[in-house]
Order: structure tokens, then C-alpha cells, then sequence
């Protein structure tokens, strides 16, 4: 699939889908509190998406059946939101959210604590949101794609941290899911180059400890394979000739 360059029409929608993903993010970050269930913010999210006249680009994507995806502790992504589901004071709550405005997508993950957090819970979210930070120094036209990748890859694990590679960001767009793939680990290789015009989610997703995961039965919730803490962050990039627009920050 040939990575697809957004025209200035283009990337005016996708601003407008990422300042209001941006907005969708801040409401539920407010909204936190122990004794809440991760349903309670699906409503939430999903309420805030539609006041702005937009969709909800998770719900019913391949079946999924919820509009935010709500990942908790050891939960890496795409945790179903339940009303079974209490957060207590202490855990870490992955939000991963995606809407559609005027027929583009915007897609963004951020990971908070609740109440009081341990300081290793505490560092692994701001390590995984400093990955993201590390990454995009090399997102900008005319460099290669995986010095992203290997740049997230290796601030994570200087911070000895597992960095998961069954999952990956990608390109976005018209489609949530569009090319290039990114991994999130050096890859040996420097991938494509990168152009002006590219709209990308870039999205680590980083473990305490190993890097293995697994799928739990409801076929979504990935876990992972120690019981460790995970945590992710994410936000649809536009790659320009200088520093990188961050559509949904
Ligand atoms: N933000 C995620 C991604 O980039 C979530 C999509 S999975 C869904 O892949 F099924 F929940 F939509
Ligand atoms: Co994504």
C-alpha cells in the first residue's frame, strides 16, 4: 500500500479531528476517579466525540465493541470497556480513542494514574510518554521511517523497560489504519522515507517488564505475558519540512 500525502484540505480536516480528539482526552482525563467503572469513561469519551458532530471511529471496528478502548495495569491496549470494572486508587488507566470528522480520522492514547500511584507506575507513564517525544525528534521529511522506531525503541530500554512488538502504529487518515506500519523497536533497517504531508499515529506501548504479550478470550484485550505493568501513548502526527505538527496535543 503506497503511503498516501494529504493535501491542505486534508490536513485542515485532520487538525480539526485532532483538536477535538485533543478536547475528547482532556474531558475524560477530568472525569478520573476511583470508584468509577472503565465503562463510565467509554460513555464519557463517546458522549464528547458526538457533541462535536463526530464519530466514534473504534465502535464496531472489526467488531470492537466499544468507542474507547480502556486498558488497565497489566492491560497493554484495547481493554472493553465494562461496567464490571471499578478503577481503584493506584491504578494506571490506558485511554485509547479515535473519532472521524468530515470523513478523517484522528487517533490518540494517553495513560493516567489513579489517585495515588506507586513510582514505578508513576515512571513508566512519563518514560512512555517521553518515547513518543524521542521518536518524533527524527519525524520530519527526508528522514527514514524506523529512526523513529529505533529511537522509542532505544529510550525505553535504556530505561530497561520491555517496548511491545506485536502491535504498531500507522499511517492515518481517511482510514484509521492506513500504511506505513511503525514499530516501535529498532528494526535493522531504515525504512521509508519520510514526506511532507504524511499523517502518522505514533504510539508506544511499553512494559515494566518483559515485552511479551497475549491475547486474553474476549480476543481483544492484550495483556502482558508477566503480569507487569504496561502503559501507552499516542498522537496523530502531520510530518512537515520542519518540526512536526502534533494534530492531537
Ligand atoms: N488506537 C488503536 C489503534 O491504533 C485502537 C484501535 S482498535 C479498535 O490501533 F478496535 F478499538 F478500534
Ligand atoms: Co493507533
Amino acid at each position: 500500500m503506497p503511503v498516501s500525502i494529504k493535501s491542505a484540505r486534508e490536513i485542515e480536516l485532520m487538525t480539526e479531528a485532532g483538536r477535538i480528539l485533543a478536547i475528547v482526552h482532556e474531558e475524560m482525563e477530568k472525569a478520573l476517579h476511583p470508584g468509577m467503572t472503565t465503562l463510565d469513561i467509554n460513555k464519557i469519551g463517546e458522549e464528547v466525540i458526538r457533541s462535536y458532530g463526530c464519530t466514534p471511529s473504534f465502535l464496531n471496528y472489526n467488531g470492537y465493541p466499544a468507542s474507547i478502548c480502556v486498558s488497565v495495569n497489566d492491560e497493554v491496549v484495547h481493554g472493553i470497556p465494562t461496567d464490571k470494572r471499578v478503577l481503584k486508587d493506584g491504578d494506571i488507566v490506558g485511554l485509547d480513542a479515535g473519532l472521524i470528522y468530515k470523513g478523517y480520522h484522528s487517533d490518540a492514547a494517553r495513560t493516567h494514574g489513579i489517585g495515588e500511584t506507586s513510582k514505578e507506575a508513576s515512571r513508566l507513564i512519563e518514560v512512555t510518554r517521553e518515547c513518543f517525544f524521542e521518536g518524533i525528534k527524527y519525524a520530519r521529511e527526508g528522514n527514514h521511517l524506523f529512526e523513529i522506531s529505533a529511537a522509542i525503541g532505544r529510550y525505553a530500554e535504556e530505561h530497561g523497560y520491555g517496548v511491545v512488538r506485536d502491535l504498531c502504529g500507522h499511517g492515518i487518515g481517511m482510514k484509521l489504519h492506513e500504511a506505513p506500519e511503525i514499530p516501535n523497536y529498532e528494526m535493522g533497517r531504515k525504512g521509508m522515507k519520510l514526506r511532507a504531508g504524511m499523517t502518522l499515529a505514533i504510539e508506544p506501548m511499553i512494559n515494566i517488564g518483559d515485552y511479551r504479550v497475549k491475547w486474553l478470550d474476549d480476543d481483544w484485550t492484550v495483556v502482558t505475558s508477566d503480569g507487569s505493568l504496561s502503559a501507552h501513548y499516542e498522537n496523530t502526527v502531520l510530518i512537515t519540512e520542519g518540526e512536526p505538527k502534533l494534530l492531537t496535543l
